[in-house]
Formats: structure tokens, sequence, C-alpha cells
């Protein structure tokens, strides 16, 4: 099988590690990718929101399945170009990615098909927002409607926060404030037959003890020790199979990747977000579990026969990821920053630790930093303590000028454990 991935992140490095690992796998693509990546697939320069680029790539080389990493080519509908050459594409139509690319459409998908979330107003005036920051009480949620790269939502505890983030954005979903732990949860589906991956964490807050600003992800690790046992099958039945049903019942089905961000409340399990697509870091982790190789099962996705495949089998071990990020991140990040101890982590830490490229380029010799997530460390282990030990071990030899990482990414669950 051919197999074409579109994106330039960790996540893709990811996918694309698990496929080259892949024995169905004969050739492996990567459009645009990054440093790392380079090293496990061929490379093509394509604007990956460019659906007749992305269809046309993929017909040149003669490819059997495309795999869309990130949102935004997703919600610009780059499936549906390629699904329309007769190409097999992993990743919903533009319709069905609207469950992330708009929180209005996703409170009412949940709406529609009875799915425990937070209850929300959509707001577009100041005083539709007041009004509904009044109902809730503080801490406040204040949701940009549009995509916004992790970053569109507030919470707090400050009003004036509160209004000036919603007065920034041109529509917004104000919310209930969920406490209890974070959960995510991916399934694969072929917009029919849900398969639920396994449940992971991720830490979105920039600094230890979750302070400081909201990010993309600095880290996450699976399984949860803490968890419940039957947490997977009832997101299966509550979540994931009714909002897939829903989805098909309006003409526009899910093939892909669903993403439920879950709160454990203390009143139940309620969805904080969806997106449309593997996360990160997330995915880091969940793909370093997975045994069953992974091209098979995106490509019964994408082919419609998710229920003919044989269960997903899963690794005992434990496996945690931390994110390192550039000087600066998540504000605007310090890029161009020679990266140096890669070739140290590959000769002393592998197989049980390894480098995922995030914001990475090539400058002759030499791997720069590109982007505010530059790598994500992966490590497995017997349990999270030994995942976490080898992972900081590995990033500890990596330099980059100015880096950050947390240092308490699943900390607190390998204790539990
Ligand atoms: P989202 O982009 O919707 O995943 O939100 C980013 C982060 O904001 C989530 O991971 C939560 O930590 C937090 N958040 C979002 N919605 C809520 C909510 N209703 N209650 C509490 N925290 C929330
Ligand atoms: N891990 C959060 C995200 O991928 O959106």
């Amino acid at each position: 099988m051919k197999v074409l991935v579109i994106g330039s992140g960790a996540r893709e490095h990811a996918l694309c590690r698990s496929l080259s690992l892949d024995p169905d796998v004969t050739a492996l693509y990567c459009a645009p990718g990054n440093a790392g990546i380079g090293e496990v697939a061929e490379l093509h320069p394509v604007d990956a929101l460019d659906g007749g680029a992305v269809s046309a790539l993929a017909t040149e080389l003669g490819v059997d399945l495309v795999v869309v990493g990130p949102e935004a080519p997703l919600v610009a509908g780059v499936a549906d170009a390629v699904r329309e050459k007769d190409i097999a594409v992993f990743g919903p139509s533009a319709q069905a990615a609207r469950l992330e690319g708009s929180k209005a459409f996703a409170k009412d998908v949940m709406a529609a098909a009875g799915v425990p979330t937070a209850r929300s107003y959509v707001c577009t005036t100041p005083d539709e927002v007041d009004a509904a920051l009044d109902a809730f009480g503080a801490p406040y949620v204040v949701k940009d409607d549009g995509l916004a790269a992790g970053k569109g939502v507030v919470v707090t505890e400050d009003i004036e926060a509160a209004r000036a983030h919603a007065n920034s954005c041109e529509r917004v979903v104000v919310e209930e404030y969920l406490d209890g732990p974070e959960v995510s949860l991916f399934a694969i589906t072929d917009g029919d037959t849900v398969l639920p991956l396994q449940p992971a964490q991720d830490f979105k807050r920039a600094l230890d003890g979750d302070e400081g600003p909201n990010t993309g992800g600095m880290g996450a690790y699976s399984p949860l020790p803490w968890a419940d046992p039957k947490l997977v099958d009832e997101v299966l039945e509550t979540v994931l199979q009714p909002t897939v049903d829903e989805l098909r019942r309006r003409g526009t089905p899910f093939s892909g990747l669903l993403y439920a961000g879950l709160a454990i409340t203390s009143r139940g399990v309620r969805v904080i977000e969806f997106n449309a697509r593997f996360g990160d870091p997330e995915t880091q982790v969940v793909l370093a579990r997975l045994r069953t190789p992974l091209a098979g099962v995106l490509m019964a996705a994408a082919a419609g026969h998710l229920a003919d495949l044989e269960p997903l089998r899963w690794s005992e071990e434990s496996a945690v990821t931390v994110v390192v990020a550039s000087h600066n991140y998540p504000g605007t990040p310090r890029t161009g920053d020679p990266i140096t101890g890669l070739d140290e982590v590959a000769a002393q830490d592998a197989p049980h630790a390894y480098v995922l490229h995030a914001g990475t380029r090539r400058e002759g010799d030499a791997v720069v930093s590109a982007g505010g997530r530059v790598l994500s460390v992966t490590a497995t282990g017997k349990d999270l303590t030994q995942a976490r030990d080898r992972a900081y071990r590995a990033v500890s030899r990596i330099r980059l000028d100015g880096a950050q990482h947390r240092t308490d990414i699943a900390a607190e669950a390998a204790q539990d454990a």
C-alpha cells in the first residue's frame, strides 16, 4: 500500500513512524513534512490547504491512501477533493469536520444526539455575552466559535478578561464550567462503525502545575491508571456512537478520526469539545501503544469496512511524551535556533525513547527550530514511571537555546499507579 500523509507536526511524524513500521506499506510520502519526517517518508512540498494541489500530488504519486493530519485542511475540504479523484482518504468531509470547525455546530449535533456536554449559549453581541456570563457565574468559559489552534478558549475567574476575549471574537460560545479530570478519547470511524482507541491525557497549560496560558499541548500519557476501566465503553455508547449516527442521519457521515475531549465530572462524563482529527500530543502516546499495523486500520475506515476489522491489539506498556517548545511559546515563538543532541537520543535511548519532530527544518547539515512546539520526545516503559524516566532522560540530551518544557508530565498519574 502506498500512503501519503498531509501535515507537518509531531502528530504526522507519529503517524509516519507507525506507517513506516507497517509491513503492508510499500511507499510512504508526506507533504509538506518536517526535518524528522524526512527520515521515514519521502517529502513533497504542498500547500496543505489546497485540495486541488493535494489531490494532484496523490494522483501523481499513485497512492492508495491519503491521511489528512491537521484540522485546517479538513475544514477546507481537502479530504473531499481527494475523494473526488476516487482515492481513499482517511479524514472527514468539510461538512463533517464542522464538528471541530464550529463549536456552535458541535453543540447542535450533541443536543440532537443527546450527548452530555456543558450547557451553553452562542453569543454575538456584548449584551448576549453579559447575560450568558451572568447565567453561569465564575469560573467563566468563553470559546471562539471558529478554529483557533487550541488557543481560542479562555477559562477565567476575571469577568473583564472573559468579556475582553468575547469582544475579540466574532461569535463565541459561553458555557458552564466543568470540573474534574480531562480525558482524550480517539475513535476511528467509517461513518457507521466506531472503533475507540485507548484513552490518553494531555497537558494544555504551558507551565508545571497547570499554570500559565493554554497551548496546543505540552505533553501526554497513556494509559490512565486512575480511570474507570468501563470508561471507554461508556463513552462509546453515550458519546461516540450517537454522534456518528447523528452525522450519518444528517446526510454528512463522519469518516476518519473522531476525538472526544471529555471532562470526568462529579455528575458524569461531559464532552468539552470534539476534534475531527488525531490530537497532538496524545497521538504520540496512543500510537506508541498500538500493536495492530496502522495502515490497514486507516484504510478500513477510508473504505467503509471497519466492521470487518479484527479487534485492535494494544501493548501492555505505558507511554509518555514531553513537548519541547521554543522560547516565548505560546506567544510569538523564536525560531531558527539550532537543535543538537538528536543523534545522542538515537544512539543511547532508542528504541524506548525517540524524538518526533514538530516545528523543525533542515538547514544544511543542521536541524533548526521552525515553530512553537519544536519536538515531542516520546518514550515507552513497563509503567508510567519508567516511561517518564526514559522520556526526560532523552529530553535532557536535547539542546535548543531558550527551549522550555514541563517537568511534571504524567507525574501525578505515575505516583497513583
Ligand atoms: P477546548 O479548545 O474546547 O478543548 O478547550 C481548551 C481547554 O479549555 C480544555 O482542555 C479545558 O481545559 C478548558 N475548558 C474548555 N471548556 C471548558 C469547560 N466548559 N469547563 C472547564 N474547562 C474548560
Ligand atoms: N491535544 C489537543 C489537541 O490536539 O487539540
